[in-house]
């Protein structure tokens, strides 16, 4: 497998001190111009966003630390036990950070400390962690709303909650608590599904990571390898190319395997003939990628998996093809839905009418989950998927999934025994744009040949 020149250009991710600069700028906007259900139609309103809690895997190790996404958004700052105050009326932002230490910095490396969060990350003010007690309850005082997401980190809760109470405790001195609790989602996730060109730019790289992971599994994948030997030529691949870790664990399930969805073992032998289904995306830059590929091993595929893997390709060719600007991504599913149950009346999968077949639910025994689920940040990323109980329209920079598939498990009894235990699923990433679909996974082989070409090696 040779590295692609376009991997070799080292590309830096739209994480600067402009970029979060501008992001706290929109959120400052968005937070004063938000109104209804208050006194006053924009009243006085600051943001609360801890850090992501370390979570200990036992005594003193720790499991490996990602930075909370939106938190990362707003500040770029990727330490634990921080806190971050965003305050709409004087449009400043204040970092509670941890200190310099030099006996921990022995351990565990740098910390940027007050200096660094103001120099490095741009925040007006910053203090060390050990103060919120005492300073979160001035930064909420005399101010109406809070955007805090509740039951988020319930540790964190008790402490943000203290903070309420204390400026309560002081109603008598005529400042005023605040009296609204918002989620910051409502905002910051809306400002997440749309994704702007530096963003864009990053989750192509990832997904240009992605795609020589994936060629390379295709190549190199041999009977009588383990699944596991095949999720590390992916690894191998992904950190190779500066990926700080994959988006999600890795599925590798070959043979019957592919019909589960959630498959992590990944610790079988693969056998000549076998199906091999690889759902991997690396992260780069804190951007996801989402991508599943279906391909046989040591030999081309058999009649009846091709039958099947045609199936999902014409489903998923044709969701791409629809995912613009006003669809939605229940219409998308529901297209998805009618191919799927088409061909499966037509390979003899299942009997009845079609409409029928669709209106009962019974197509979700051979494809049970949905189309398409947002993409950014976080794999299964944020956003609305409803407004007002209506499936949203999609709009320009909004990145999703398109990955129908079909599982016949092995032991189903209403198929002959040609069709058990076949699983495909065919994922790419699209963005929505103002004209066609762009494909941001766009040419990892997927076509028959061009699957049979990539895993001759
Ligand atoms: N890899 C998780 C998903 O496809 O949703
Ligand atoms: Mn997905
Ligand atoms: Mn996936």
């Amino acid at each position: 497998m040779g590295t692609r020149c376009v991997l070799k250009c080292v590309h830096m991710p739209p994480n600067d001190r402009e970029t979060w600069a501008r992001r706290r700028a929109a959120f400052f906007d968005a937070m004063s111009a938000m109104g209804g259900g208050s006194p006053s139609p924009s009243p006085s309103a600051v943001a609360v966003l801890p850090s992501a809690p370390v979570f200990l895997r036992n005594s003193d190790v720790e499991h490996e630390y990602r930075q909370d996404s939106d938190f990362f958004y707003l500040t770029g700052f990727d330490e634990p036990d921080s806190v971050a105050v965003l305050d709409a009326q004087t449009r400043t932002t204040t970092l509670f950070v941890r200190p310099r230490d030099r006996d921990r910095e022995v351990w565990d490396g740098p910390r940027a400390g007050v200096d660094g969060a103001r120099e490095q990350f741009g925040a007006d003010a910053a203090f060390v962690i050990g103060e919120l007690a005492e300073k979160l309850p001035d930064l909420l005082q005399n101010r109406r709303r809070v955007h805090y997401r509740i039951g988020h980190d319930r540790k964190f809760d008790e402490r943000f909650l203290a903070a309420v109470d204390r400026v309560r405790a002081r109603s008598r001195t005529g400042v005023f608590a605040p009296t609204e609790i918002v989620d910051p989602g409502a905002i910051l996730h809306e400002m997440r599904l749309r994704k702007s060109p530096g963003e864009i730019e990053t989750m192509r790289q990832a997904a240009r990571i992605t795609r020589e992971a994936h060629e390379g599994a295709m190549a190199r994948a041999r009977p009588g390898m383990r699944e596991y030997e095949v999720e590390a030529l992916l690894l191998d691949t992904f950190r190779r190319h500066g990926s700080e870790r994959p988006a999600y664990g890795s599925i590798v399930g070959s043979g019957p395997n592919a019909c589960v969805l959630h498959y992590r073992k990944n610790d079988r032998q693969i056998e000549e003939g076998d199906l091999l289904l690889i759902d991997a995306g690396c992260e780069f830059g804190y951007y996801a990628s989402d991508v599943t590929r279906t391909f046989p091993v040591g030999r081309v595929f058999s009649k009846p998996q091709q039958a099947i893997y045609e199936l999902v390709l014409e489903a998923q060719l044709d969701a791409i093809e629809a995912s613009r600007i006003g669809t939605t991504l229940d219409a998308i599913h529901a297209r998805s839905v009618a191919i799927v149950t088409r061909g499966l009346v037509r390979l003899g999968l299942l009997e009845g009418e079609v409409e029928k077949l669709i209106e009962t639910g019974a197509y979700k025994r051979f494809f049970m989950h949905r189309t398409s689920h947002w993409l950014g940040m976080d794999v299964h990323d944020v956003g609305a998927y409803f407004i007002d109980g209506k499936a949203r329209g999609l709009e320009p920079g909004m990145v999703l999934t398109v990955e129908p598939g079909i599982y016949i498990a092995p032991d189903e009894a209403s198929v002959s025994a040609e069709w058990r235990g076949i699983g495909v699923r065919i994922e790419d990433d699209v963005l929505v744009t103002s004209s066609n679909p762009e494909v941001l996974t766009a040419g990892i082989p997927k076509t028959v040949q061009e699957v049979h070409r990539a895993c001759a090696g």
